[in-house]
């Protein structure tokens, strides 16, 4: 079963945690993830996808604007329709709109007729809302992203174990 991960990212954060998404996705039998920049997506591959997991860094308080175009011009192309889909951000400060960033791409996938999945609550802790969240605290002259990255490998565990159990 094949799993994407596809994000922006300029200054690498928003990419480390989508390495760590297909890390856990990896620890999942039968998973062959890749990850892909928004500027160099292998659609051929993300076709073949049972799911696709999208993140981008938040930039004042919204998705970059690339992301933006990026879905509403070639996302559409990708026949996202009917994968199971989710989200992740990152951020430079605790409440700088990650959280929005994720539920703005999570709307554009339901748009597409993919099926949002998290785990949310249903798997314990971490709960991980409506997607994981990584916080780099450059503001605060140290890289706290390491922090964070458990959360994204529980999720993309758990994400990928909920694509085998729909499509494997
Ligand atoms: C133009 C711009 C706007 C940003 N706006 C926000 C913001 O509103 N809230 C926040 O917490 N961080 C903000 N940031 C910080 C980035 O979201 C954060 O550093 C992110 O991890 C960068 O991801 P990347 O390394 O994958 O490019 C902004 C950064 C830039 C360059």
């Amino acid at each position: 079963m094949k799993l994407a991960v596809i994000y922006d990212s300029k200054t690498d954060n928003t990419k480390k945690c989508a390495d760590w998404i297909i890390e856990g996705m990896s620890k999942v039998a039968g998973v062959e993830a890749k990850g892909f920049n928004i500027s160099a997506v292998d659609e051929a591959f993300v076709k073949e996808c049972a799911g696709v997991v999208m993140g981008c860094p938040t930039y004042a308080a919204l998705m970059t604007a690339d992301m933006r175009t990026w879905l509403l011009t070639s996302a559409g192309k990708i026949g996202l329709a009917g994968k199971l889909g989710g989200a992740f951000a990152t951020e430079q400060y605790t409440h700088g709109g990650a959280t929005l960033v994720i539920q703005s791409i999570l709307t554009n996938q339901m748009v597409f007729g993919m099926l949002c999945y998290s785990g949310g609550g249903s798997k314990g802790k971490p709960v991980i809302h409506l997607g994981p969240v990584g916080v780099n605290g450059n503001a605060e002259e140290f890289n706290g992203l390491e922090n964070y990255k458990d959360n994204f490998l529980a999720y993309g565990e758990r994400f990928a174990a909920k694509a085998a159990e729909l499509f494997a």
